[in-house]
């Protein structure tokens, strides 16, 4: 295999999992090509590892309000600048293929461009909402099939030289992107609010552990929130005792992380479940898998 890079860095910021889960998934793909690739978390380190010389970067993130999520771009500006118009690809995840997404990477393409990077690919993966409400099993399954498909697929692409032209965003989406980017500042205003219920806590420290931002202390027998809450929903959904309240969005919290392993094995959900026969709600799906699955087809993979 001819290939325009001798390894792979993916660099992602992940909430609640999903992009993780999806990241190993690439890496799982490009490994299994013997390509060696690299996965890095960037939540909380302090400074990022440079990409090694010729590699490809993969840059992973969820959508969160139609933008990247502040921890992400604060760690891609610490990128250094590429010598060689080094090759790099962005996977957004979110749980909705709205246009309005479309969006969503704008910045740190810019950003990539002023580093010198050139984008290869732009992929958005579905995967289910992990605030506003929880999506079924069956929804969830489906999205998480199709996930692993995507990934075999884009690493085909990116290997076989993927022929990248970028898609250009419908005005509405880089309006309301700009809009949103409220959401950073609120975020943080929001985090100050976060409350937990003394009665269900059990300080198992859960939330400490896992916040990606490192933003939760606990002290003297009480969880402390500080003031660089990303809004990423971990603290809430893996509390095993749903004790945490996340300030105004409480009626938004999501409890519970998605059993993926279990869903994947249960033979009684349906599958496909978006269709072209799909009916109510989830006919927003059914573009994008009518897409995803004409892809598919043309690389022989199956979900
Ligand atoms: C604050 C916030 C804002 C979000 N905004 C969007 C959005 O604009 N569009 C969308 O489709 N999903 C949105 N989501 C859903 C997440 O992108 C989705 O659940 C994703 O799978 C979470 O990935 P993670 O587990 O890696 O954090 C949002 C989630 C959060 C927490």
């Amino acid at each position: 295999m001819d290939l325009a890079f001798s390894s792979v860095i993916l660099y992602t910021f992940s909430g609640t999992g999903n992009t993780t889960k999806v990241a190993q998934m690439i890496k799982t793909n490009f490994e299994t090509k013997g390509i060696e690739c690299r996965l890095v978390e960037i939540g909380k380190l302090e400074t990022l590892p440079q990409p090694p010389e010729g590699a490809l970067v993969g840059i992973g993130f969820p959508i969160h309000a139609f933008n990247a999520p502040t921890p992400l771009m604060r760690a891609m500006r610490s990128l250094s600048e590429s010598l060689d118009s080094q090759k790099c690809f962005i996977f957004k995840v979110s749980g909705e293929p709205l246009k309005l997404n479309n969006a969503a990477a704008k910045g740190l393409k810019r950003l990539l461009k002023r580093k010198n990077y050139e984008t290869m690919g732009d992929y958005h993966f579905l995967m289910p909402y992990n605030i506003w409400f929880r999506y079924s099993d069956a929804l969830a399954n489906h999205m998480y099939r199709y996930a692993l498909g995507q990934s075999r697929l884009i690493v085909e692409e990116l290997t076989n030289g993927a022929n990248y032209t970028p898609k250009r965003a419908p005005l509405r989406a880089h309006a309301v992107a700009t809009v949103l980017k409220i959401q950073k500042p609120a975020a943080k205003l929001n985090g100050r609010l976060y409350k937990v219920d003394r009665e269900k806590c059990t300080l198992c420290g859960v939330c400490e552990r896992g916040c990606p931002v490192a933003n939760i202390e606990i002290k003297d027998g009480k969880v402390n929130f500080h003031k660089h809450c990303a809004m990423c929903m971990y603290c809430a959904m893996y509390c095993p005792e749903d004790a945490i309240s996340i300030g105004l969005l409480k009626y938004w919290k999501v409890n519970g992380p998605y059993p993926y392993t279990r869903l994947t094995d249960d033979k009684s959900l349906p599958f496909p479940l978006i269709t072209a026969k799909t009916k109510g709600i989830r006919k927003i799906f059914i573009k994008h898998y009518q897409r995803l699955d004409q892809k598919l087809a043309e690389y022989k993979i199956e979900v």
